[in-house]
C-alpha cells in the first residue's frame, strides 16, 4: 500500500488518518497547511509526521485507559473511560471526517497521491519515496519510426517490444508513444479514428498488451499519447456529426455558416496552412480545424464530449497505462462567438510561418481551459500513480507555463511541458537565464521537466551544431532538476535528414514548404545492416546516410560515443539523489559561455560545468562551490575522471563535466 499520510495536530484528525489506513484506502488529501512544503517532497512519499497536540492527546487516551486497567473502584474505572473515550473519539463525530471516510469506502478510489501535507513545527518527517515521474528519465518513441518486425517499412508494436532489452540497457523509466490508434494516418496518428484501438499497421490490442506487461516486467512504465483536440475526419462521431444537420452529434464539433459575404465564418487561420475551416457540401455548413481538414475539432462546450474522451482514457487507464501525455491540452477551447483573431504585430511576411499571421486568441484560448484540464487530471489521478504530461504552447519565457500547473489544491498537469531548451539559443548565458527563471518560477507543489527535442522538432544534434554539443546538452538535460525527455534517436546523436520536397511526406512540409517534420522522424539506426537494422524493406521515410557508422550497435561497442554517453550518465543520475531530487542553484562564473552549476540534497553536492564554446577555459569556482578541490567523475568526452583543482578548473571546447564535492 502506498501511502502519504501526516498525523496531525488533533485528535479527530489522528483518527481520520488512522481510519483510511485501517480501510485501506491508499491516500489522504488534506486540505491545510500550516508548514511551508520542502520543495523536494512528493506525493507518494511515505511520510509520518506526529503534530504535538496530537501527542498530548493520545497520551491522555492512553493515560485513560491506563486508568481503567489499574482502577481499584468502579468509580475510577468509568472515570478512566470516559477520559479515554473524549480524548480519543471526541474529534471523529466531526461531519467533515465522517464524510471523508464514507467518501473513501464508497467510492473506492481517490486522488492519487496527497499532495499537501500538514506537520507540526520540529517533528521529523521519516522516509521518502518520491514519484517515479519524478526521479525517472521518460524516452519518448515515434512507433512508426522505432523499430519495422513485420517488414512493411513502418514501425510497429512487436517492434518496440523487441527493443526492450536495449531501453532497459539504457536505463530509461519511461516509455511515451506517439499516437498508435486508428487512424488513416493524414497527420501520421495524430488524426485518430477511433480512441480505444490500435491501428493494424502497429498491431493489435493483444500487441499492446503484451508490450505493457513486457515493460512492466522490465520496470519500465508506458505513456500514451492522447489527442484530445481533435479527430479524425473518419472518426465515427464526425461521420455522425457530418451525417445531418440535426444529427445527435452535430455539436460535438463546430460548425458554422458563411458570412453575410459568402465568406468564411471568420479570419482563423489552421496550423498546417490555410484557414482552420472547411465546407461539407452534404450539410451545407464550415467545420473548424486547427490542424488540417482531416482533423476536425471537437466542441468541449458539451458535455457529452468530455465524458466520452474520459471514458476512452479509462479504457486505457484500466488497461494499466502509467499515464498521457495530452497533445495541444491548452487549445481546447475556442470562442463560442467564433471571433476574429487579431493580428500578429510580430509577424514578417516572407520571414515567418504564414500560419502565424495572426494571435490565436479566439481560436484556440477561450476562458475556461484550466477548470477544463483539471478535469482531465481528476479523470487519470483516480487512478494510483499516473502521470500527465500536457503539450501546451512553446513558450520561451517560463511565466506562462506555470498556470498549467494549476493551484496548491486545484492540479492541473504534473507536468505541462517546458520547451524553453527548444527555443533558447544554445548559448550558455541565454540557457542559464531561462533555467534560473523557470526553475525558481515552478511551484512547491509542482515539478520542472526539460525537453530537446521531439517529433515535431529538428534534431538536437543538428540544432546545437553538432555532436560535441549534442554531447553537452545530454548532460546539461540530464543534470538539471527536473524530469528529462529525451526523443529517440537523440541518444546516438542522429541529425536531421534532408528530404527533397517532392518526397516529403508531412503534411506541414506539404503545404508549407521548408516545414517538413520528416527530418526528425526518420528510422532509428539500430546497425549497419541494411535498411539500419529497421526493417527488411525500404522504409516508410528514407534513412540517414550516416547509419553505418552512427548506430546502436556500433555505439553501444563503443566506450566514448554519445550513446555511452547517454548510458553513463542516465545511470549517474539515477543512483545520484543531488542530480534527482536535489536543488539547483547556478554560480557566476568569469566566462558567460559556461554554464556552471550546483546540486545538493543532503550532504550529497555536485557541481556540473559545462563549455558552450569551442575553445578551451578555465574557471575559477572554488567560491561558489565553497570548496578547493573535487573529483571530475563523468566527462563528456569520456576519457577522463581525476581530481580537480577548483580554483583552476580546466574545461576543453565543447566539455561537460559532473564533479563530485
Ligand atoms: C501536436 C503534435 C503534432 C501534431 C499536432 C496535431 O503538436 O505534437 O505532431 O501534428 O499536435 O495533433
Amino acid at each position: 500500500m502506498r501511502v502519504l499520510i501526516a498525523i496531525y495536530g488533533w485528535p479527530h484528525e489522528g483518527l481520520h488518518a488512522l481510519a483510511l489506513l485501517l480501510i485501506g484506502r491508499r491516500a489522504l488529501r488534506l486540505t491545510q497547511t500550516h508548514v511551508d512544503i520542502p520543495p523536494d517532497l512528493s506525493d507518494g512519499q511515505y511520510v509520518f509526521v506526529a503534530g504535538l497536540p496530537a501527542l498530548v492527546f493520545w497520551g491522555g487516551a492512553a493515560l485513560g485507559l491506563l486508568g481503567v486497567l489499574r482502577a481499584a473502584t468502579v468509580g475510577q474505572a468509568i472515570l478512566g473511560l470516559v477520559v479515554a473515550l473524549v480524548m480519543s473519539l471526541g474529534g471523529v463525530s466531526t461531519l467533515g471526517d465522517i464524510y471523508l471516510i464514507l467518501n473513501r469506502l464508497l467510492v473506492k478510489r481517490g486522488p492519487d497521491d496527497v499532495q499537501y501535507m500538514q506537520s507540526a513545527k520540529g517533528l521529523k518527517m521519516a522516509e521518502h519515496k518520491a514519484f517515479w515521474w519524478k526521479t525517472g528519465i521518460v524516452y519518448q518513441i515515434y512507433p512508426r519510426s522505432f523499430m519495422d518486425t513485420n517488414g512493411d517499412g513502418v514501425g510497429d508494436l512487436a517492434g518496440v517490444a523487441s527493443r526492450l532489452d536495449y531501453l532497459e540497457w539504457l536505463g530509461i523509466d519511461a516509455i511515451w508513444l506517439s499516437p498508435i490508434y486508428p487512424s488513416p494516418m493524414a497527420d501520421f496518428g495524430y488524426d485518430v479514428a477511433d480512441y480505444t484501438g490500435i491501428d493494424p499497421l502497429f498491431g493489435t490490442l493483444a500487441d499492446f498488451d503484451a508490450l505493457v506487461h513486457a515493460a512492466h516486467e522490465r520496470g519500465i512504465k508506458v505513456v500514451l499519447d492522447f489527442v484530445p483536440n481533435h479527430t479524425s475526419n473518419e472518426h465515427q462521431w464526425f461521420l455522425e456529426a457530418r451525417s445531418a444537420r440535426n444529427s445527435p452529434k452535430r455539436d460535438w464539433y463546430l460548425w458554422a455558416d458563411a458570412d453575410a459575404d459568402g465568406e468564411l465564418p471568420n479570419n482563423w487561420l489552421a496550423y498546417f496552412g490555410g484557414r482552420a475551416w472547411t465546407f461539407d457540401d452534404t450539410t451545407g455548413q464550415y467545420y473548424m480545424h486547427n490542424f488540417l481538414p482531416e482533423q476536425p475539432d471537437l466542441n468541449y462546450h458539451r458535455d457529452e464530449v468530455k465524458q466520452a474522451v474520459f471514458d476512452s482514457l479509462r479504457f486505457w487507464l484500466d488497461r494499466g497505462v502509467d499515464g498521457f501525455r495530452f497533445d495541444v491540452i491548452d487549445r481546447l477551447l475556442k470562442d463560442p462567438q467564433l471571433r476574429d483573431n487579431p493580428p500578429n504585430p510580430n509577424f514578417v511576411q516572407g520571414r515567418d510561418n504564414p500560419t502565424n499571421a495572426y494571435l490565436r486568441l479566439h481560436s484556440e484560448a477561450a476562458p475556461g481551459i484550466h477548470d477544463l484540464i483539471r478535469e482531465f487530471q481528476g479523470v487519470v489521478k483516480a487512478y494510483a500513480d499516473r502521470v500527465t504530461i500536457g503539450e501546451i504552447q512553446y513558450f520561451a519565457d517560463p511565466t506562462p507555463m506555470i498556470p498549467f500547473y494549476g493551484e496548491r489544491e486545484e492540479h492541473e498537469m504534473d507536468l505541462p511541458f517546458n520547451f524553453g531548451l527548444i527555443l533558447t539559443p544554445w548559448n550558455a548565458s541565454a540557457i542559464r537565464a531561462f533555467v534560473d527563471s523557470y526553475d525558481a518560477m515552478v511551484p512547491p507543489y509542482g515539478w520542472p521537466n526539460y525537453v530537446l527535442g521531439n517529433h515535431d522538432q529538428h534534431r538536437l544534434a543538428s540544432r546545437v551544431g553538432g555532436e560535441a554539443q549534442a554531447r553537452v546538452a545530454a548532460m546539461l538535460l540530464l543534470t538539471l532538476r527536473g524530469t528529462p525527455f529525451v526523443y529517440n534517436g537523440d541518444e546516438i546523436g542522429m541529425h536531421n535528414v534532408e528530404i527533397p520536397q517532392h518526397l516529403v511526406k508531412d503534411p506541414q512540409g506539404i503545404n508549407i514548404p521548408g516545414y517538413t517534420r520528416d527530418v526528425t522522424r526518420t528510422p532509428l539506426q539500430w546497425s549497419a545492416a541494411p535498411f539500419a537494422g529497421f526493417s527488411s524493406v525500404e522504409p516508410w521515410l528514407p534513412l540517414a546516410d550516416d547509419y553505418a557508422v552512427v548506430n546502436v550497435e556500433a555505439e553501444r561497442k563503443n566506450p566514448t560515443s554519445i550513446l555511452s554517453l547517454y548510458h553513463r550518465l542516465i545511470a549517474y543520475r539515477r543512483s545520484t539523489p543531488a542530480l534527482t531530487l536535489g536543488s539547483y542553484e547556478s554560480l557566476d562564473v568569469e566566462r558567460d559561455d559556461c554554464f556552471v552549476y550546483l546540486r545538493e540534497r543532503d550532504q550529497q553536492r555536485r557541481l556540473i560545468a559545462l563549455n558552450f564554446s569551442a575553445a578551451d577555459r578555465r574557471l575559477n569556482v572554488a567560491a561558489g562551490a565553497g570548496a578547493s578541490t573535487g573529483r571530475l567523475v563523468l566527462s563528456t568526452h569520456l576519457d577522463r575522471e581525476e581530481p580537480v583543482d577548483l580554483s583552476a578548473l580546466n574545461l576543453r571546447a565543447n566539455e561537460g563535466m559532473i564533479v563530485e564535492l
